[in-house]
């Protein structure tokens, strides 16, 4: 029995000790799972593979997972797709992307090589180089004998060939192109571009963007593509040494200007982060079934607290956000259907909150609240509340901060300032699921996720002010 045989049959043999699984939010059969992976609207159906270890709960030996949906809430899960068994990938599949190409799908991915995996880094005895593997059918990959397509041969002088990853391929006027994150020889993280006719053979372009301030770090998951007339960069911030952990957190960004191909740079016009949560890593986007720009993120970040064991799997995917360009801005819009997944509204108009009062939600599952408020004044919304345990989102008016704090996981306190966009009320929205929450602010112009795995936790929402205080709009929704 080969690799891939064997992890499907392990699949197939234990999927069912897996329990406690999220109502809605999309994770794996069983196991580990980390980054999206190969995200593309295929044949009517969208698929999305990911990083995934069938064979335990922590991250260890990549095969990467395949799911199909047309909704993003019902899953179909698919055999595992790539298992890592050849020279070239032997210590993992590491992340990559997909590309349809004579109807057929292309899969881009980084073959990991590091004979001392799970022991500490030797970084000279560790290879990454790209790789590729191809389906007629959406079901079954095999990986094409040019393997590697980008390797130290194709690599300039000047960057570490361990830190080499997570291609993720575009076609631009009629061309094909992958960016790929790299650390240099000064240790700090770049993004290079190659450049393809046939997908199989690469040529390396340049390097588009450099990190300047910070060393010792990697730009992970680049993705690059353009909205509304502007051209978007995604990356994940990874602090590579055990050193400078402590003072890069693990986050995602985005960078709105210009690929000038003929420059071979990126003009950077604006810069924010996608995610302000503590859930929120290597997300990437594909083109959507009309076009849009979708992106899907790992609703978790690396060395957070993970679920029991108990539960048999550790992982979760955010729900899928449609991208817009708002003001200068990147906006994030949730894109699954509220009305048909989610039951008939509870709507509360102008509800006045007294100092002391509480106002309860009382809710089943998983559900979607929606509240309208006063710009100015101040409030607090509390989910799973449990005793003095709960996630709490405390809006500031005054001083235009949500401060959010939860006493589950890693208790942890983040602010979120919100200053910029002018108007007399502030809209949030919140998708609450078995161990998460992920926030949509004014219609999606700041989004952040968190994820709590207790298994006791409180089912309550809590709304309660220190000051009096109206709340336009309560909506409230049961997932069906
Ligand atoms: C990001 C990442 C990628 C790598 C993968 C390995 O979370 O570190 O850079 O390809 O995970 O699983």
């Amino acid at each position: 029995m080969n690799k891939l045989e064997k992890a499907n049959k392990y699949i197939e043999e234990k999927k069912d000790q897996v329990n406690n699984r999220p109502f809605y939010h999309f994770s794996p059969e069983i196991g580990w799972m980390n980054d999206p992976n190969g995200f593309i609207y295929y044949k009517g159906r969208y698929h999305l593979f990911y990083q995934y270890n069938p064979y335990d709960v922590v991250w260890d030996d990549m095969h990467w997972g395949h799911a199909t949906t047309t909704d993003f809430v019902q899953w179909e899960y698919l055999p595992v797709a790539l298992a890592n068994d050849r020279w070239y990938d032997a210590n993992g599949c590491f992340s990559g992307s997909a590309i349809e190409k004579d109807g057929k799908i292309y899969l881009m991915y980084t073959g990991h090589v590091d004979p001392n995996l799970g022991f500490d880094r030797i970084e000279s005895e560790i290879f990454e180089r790209q790789c590729i593997a191809v389906s007629d059918d959406g079901l079954t990959f095999h990986k094409v004998k040019e393997n590697p397509v980008i390797d130290e041969k194709l690599l300039p002088e000047g960057y570490r060939i361990c830190d080499f990853r997570d291609p993720k391929v575009f076609e631009k006027d009629g061309k094909y192109y992958v960016v790929l994150a790299v650390r240099n020889k000064q240790r700090r993280g770049e993004i290079l571009l190659f450049s393809s006719e046939d997908l199989l053979t690469w040529a390396f372009h340049s390097s588009i963007y450099q990190s300047k301030d910070e060393e010792n770090i990697l730009l992970e998951c680049p993705d690059l593509f353009s909205i509304d007339g502007k051209d978007v960069l995604l990356f994940s911030v990874m602090p590579c040494d055990p050193d400078f952990e402590k003072q890069v957190q693990n986050h995602t960004a985005y960078v709105i200007g210009k690929l000038d191909l003929e420059k071979g740079e990126f003009l950077t016009e604006r810069k924010g982060l996608l995610d302000y949560g503590r859930a929120f890593y290597a997300p990437q986007t594909t083109t959507g079934k009309d076009g849009e720009r979708l992106l899907i993120g790992w609703m978790h970040k690396w060395h957070q607290k993970n679920p029991p064991k108990s539960y048999g799997f550790n992982g979760m995917m955010s729900l899928p956000r449609q991208l817009t360009i708002e003001n200068g801005g990147l906006v994030q819009k949730p894109a699954i259907d509220v009305s048909s997944s989610f039951s008939e509204k509870i709507d509360r108009k102008g509800v006045l909150i007294r100092p002391g009062e509480e106002l309860t939600i009382d809710t089943k599952n998983a559900g979607y609240v929606k509240l309208i408020g006063h710009r100015t004044k101040a409030f607090f919304v509390q989910f799973f509340k449990e005793g003095n345990k709960a996630i709490r989102f405390h809006w500031d008016g005054k001083d235009g901060k949500l401060t959010v704090f939860s006493s589950y996981g890693d208790r942890e306190t983040i602010q979120i300032p919100i200053k910029e966009e002018a108007c007399d009320s502030i809209t949030f929205e919140w998708f609450i699921d078995s161990h998460s929450i992920e926030l949509f602010i004014n219609g999606g112009q700041k989004a952040a996720s968190f994820i709590a795995y207790e298994q006791e936790k409180g089912k309550q929402i809590v709304i309660s002010a220190n000051e009096q205080s109206v709340i336009e709009t309560i909506e409230y929704r049961e997932f069906i």
